[in-house]
């Protein structure tokens, strides 16, 4: 217990518990209570700390079991009849019991399910004097998760309970994976699939009824990715994982480990074996974000694994059979990555079974409104929903969107947070070269026509001058992905790099 301490203020202990507690949920410990000028009674970790209880009559048997099993990660209870039993189960939370056949006030088997009211998690291990197959059966049909008969070494009672602790372990990490799948399934949402989406909203239905290969092509931002989510999560293949890697985003060296895995000594640092990301999506999604930037050679072993369905890890002699859907993305111009020989035609004839192209949002302008509304109301969270100004929607709607829906999120976000209070006028940062090609007809200083390319082009080389060369920087100030932004970097002209 700690005392009361005149010079200590427990509400800033408390805060700065708390903040480090949040900042890192793995932390040991947790708040159990605290209040003004008290100071905060702080708790082993509930993760960590395990609770036993042990109910028998026979106190010799679970005193000693109590001895023998406490320990810095076990708390162990003793009970010597069934109502004591009871109580306890209902003030704590008891994750493992330990019950005796026969107690002086109820049966083992009469008890189980009781207990099992109290905490529907728990597993309860029988043990008994008398054994024999009718008990053993009572016992499992009570609920039971395991049976041992009495006398019984200490030993052998400890490498149960370390059983009931790990499948406790794996069924909560099943029902995290469970409510985070849930979470996710619940974020994809496309707006739009009434209106400039619907074509590519009917494609990714098709391709949730489907296993086939899917290839998602769009500029950056369309929402490729939420395309992809949108197909996984309306598969037959939801409860399983999604799994998502850039390609772009991994050196060459790196990326066949990643995808194959690799067996003990296949490298220098391959100090055990692990699996790869096929092996990893077993029954699930894997989706190839960025795929022509993936070695060429890497996308021939790819077009193999997706005809054989099989897997052998780098430096390994056997095979592992997969199976898992893939959804590849590409936000490259599919014939020029063909025509430069960046993508390989077999595979792309292998992906292009189902292709979804995701329009661009200058094409779909007649989605702005719901799409600015969504991405409001995603932003604002629980507080209350900020409005756009007069004539803002006419303006978002009159704009060019080089950065598509990743833009007008971050426009939307930007306002939100500088204009905080009055009605929102986002067009405020919109980027005028941006805007050119919709409400000037693309005119240059003189009245010249440039192409949207040549805009492009400008828009690059002034962002990378402006971040002193900076490409995550410019990338993300120009709305598109590191990757794409080292494709279109072009050759300065001498007049620029000065
Ligand atoms: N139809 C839509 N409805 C709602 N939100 C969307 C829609 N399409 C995209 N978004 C949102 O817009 C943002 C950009 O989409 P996403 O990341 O899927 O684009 P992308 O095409 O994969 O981009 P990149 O080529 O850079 O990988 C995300 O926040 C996404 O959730
Ligand atoms: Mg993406």
């Amino acid at each position: 217990m700690q005392a009361e301490h005149p010079f200590i203020d427990w509400n800033f202990v408390t805060s700065a518990i708390l903040i480090l507690h949040g900042a890192n949920e793995r932390l040991p410990f947790e708040i159990i209570s605290c209040g003004t000028g008290t100071p905060p009674r702080i708790a082993a970790f509930p993760m960590l700390t395990k609770k036993l209880l042990v109910v028998d009559d026979d106190t010799l048997f679970s005193t000693a079991l109590r001895d023998y099993l406490t320990g810095e990660t076990l708390t162990v209870f003793t009970a010597s009849t069934a109502r004591e039993a009871l109580r306890l189960a209902r003030e704590e939370s008891i994750d493992v019991v330990i019950l005796d056949q026969k107690l002086p006030d109820a049966s083992g088997p009469d008890l189980c399910p009781r207990l099992l009211e109290s905490n529907e998690r728990s597993k309860i291990i029988f043990v008994t004097a008398y054994p024999n197959f009718e008990n053993a059966m009572a016992a499992i049909r009570a609920g039971a998760f395991d049976y041992l008969s009495k006398p019984c070494e200490p030993e052998q009672v400890r490498l149960s309970v370390e059983r009931c602790l790990r499948t406790l372990q794996l069924e909560r990490t099943e029902s995290v994976r469970a409510y985070r799948t849930g979470l996710e399934a619940k974020g994809v949402r496309l707006i739009g699939e009434n209106g400039g989406l619907a074509e590519a909203a009917r494609l990714t239905r098709l391709a949730a009824s489907s296993d086939a290969p899917v290839l998602v092509t769009g500029e950056t931002g369309t929402g490729k990715s939420l395309v992809a989510r949108a197909i996984h999560y309306g598969s037959a293949r939801a409860a399983g994982e999604f799994i998502a890697i850039n390609c772009g985003a991994f050196p060459e060296s790196l990326i066949e480990a990643e995808l194959f895995g690799y067996e003990k000594g296949a490298f220098t640092g391959a100090v055990g074996s692990r699996e790869g990301l096929f092996e990893m999506s077993e029954g699930g999604s894997l989706f190839l974000d960025e795929i022509g930037e993936m070695p060429l050679l890497l996308q021939t072993r790819l077009l193999n694994v997706l005809e054989e369905k099989v897997v052998r890890r780098v430096g390994g002699r056997s095979f592992h059979p997969v199976d898992f859907r893939l959804i590849a993305a590409t936000n490259a111009d599919v014939d020029e990555a063909l025509g430069q020989r960046r993508l390989r035609e077999d595979l792309y004839y292998r992906l292009n079974v189902l292709r979804i192209h995701v329009p661009p949002l200058r094409e779909r302008p007649k989605d702005i409104p719901a799409l600015a509304e969504h991405f409001l109301r995603m932003i604002a969270g629980s507080s209350g929903v900020e409005v756009l100004a007069e004539g803002e929607i006419d303006r978002l709607r009159a704009y060019g969107w080089p950065g598509n829906l990743r833009e007008l999120r971050n426009v939307l976000e930007r306002a939100c947070l500088v204009q905080r209070g009055g009605p929102l006028k986002p067009s405020e940062f919109l980027r005028p070269a941006a805007d050119a090609p919709r409400s000037q007809a693309a005119g240059g200083p003189s009245g010249e026509v440039q192409s949207l390319k040549e805009l492009e082009r400008k828009a690059i080389v002034r962002t990378m001058a402006r971040t002193g060369g900076n490409i995550a920087r410019s990338a993300r100030e120009l709305g598109i992905s590191v990757s794409t932004l080292r494709r279109k970097l072009p050759a300065p002209t001498p007049a620029e790099s000065k």
